[in-house]
């Protein structure tokens, strides 16, 4: 089978926001294959984060691709505006108000690629349905609305059910994990079928950038060489 490309994607949450050039040009030299960005509505979630005029701002300042994470209540209402942002993948909550079915016709109408994510405690089931047409399965592995918080280890059999599926469908949908994603968690993660791996404490805290990007690198290529098939 070939090699699965590992892709990791830093959580700007984490980042200065005073300082939000820096912190791209500081993972883009880095070699970050995408920026993960995480809208937060203060409804989905009790955190409220950024709109689309800042993703616009960070679409002017990068190529990389940018991985809208939505934790909104009504996505439908905005996937129009995040797309004309800049947005590429635009990843919404199943356990948003609108239907998913709805929300990820309109999200491949706007030319978008396209991802779910699951909360923690929601069943996988929830998401097989809709498989076919999804470009990211996003398994969270924290309660969304923070960074910085401690991963949860039990929701990788979601991770092993979502590679199962996609590998099953003939897919080239991603697996992506986020929160929490330390070097330690992401062989965890990689060795369970993960391919995008978003993080952002473990990026933009302690220590530098590259250093910080360097160790996740070798992690999930060892996680992805160690995989559980
Ligand atoms: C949490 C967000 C995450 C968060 C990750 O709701 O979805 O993307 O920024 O940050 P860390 O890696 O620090 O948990
Ligand atoms: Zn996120």
């Amino acid at each position: 089978m070939p090699a699965r490309r590992l892709r990791l994607a830093p959580s700007l949450l984490s980042a200065d926001f005073a300082d939000l050039a820096g912190a791209i040009r500081a993972v883009e030299a880095a070699g970050a294959d995408a920026l993960h960005l995480d809208v937060m509505d203060g409804h989905f979630v009790p955190n409220i984060s950024f709109g689309p005029a800042l993703v616009s701002a960070v679409r002017a300042r990068t190529k990389l691709p940018l991985d809208l994470h939505l934790m909104i209540e009504r996505p439908l209402r905005y996937l129009e505006s995040f797309r004309q942002a800049g947005g590429d993948t635009l990843v919404f909550h199943l356990e948003a108000k609108d239907d998913p079915r709805e929300v990820v016709r309109a999200a491949h109408r706007l030319g978008g690629q396209v991802g779910a994510a699951l909360r923690p405690g929601t069943p996988f089931a929830e998401v097989e349905p809709l498989a076919e047409e999804l470009d990211q399965i996003l398994v969270m592995s924290v309660h969304p609305g923070f960074s910085g918080q401690k991963f949860l280890a039990d929701v990788l059999p979601k991770v092993a059910s979502a590679r199962a599926l996609v590998d099953r469908l003939g897919g080239t949908a991603d697996v992506s994990i986020d929160g929490g994603v330390t070097d330690v968690a992401a062989v965890e993660a990689a060795r369970a079928g993960a391919t995008f791996f978003v993080c952002g404490n473990s990026v933009f805290g302690e220590g530098s950038v590259p250093e910080n990007l360097r160790k996740l690198r070798v992690a999930v290529e060892d996680g992805a060489a160690r995989a559980v098939r």
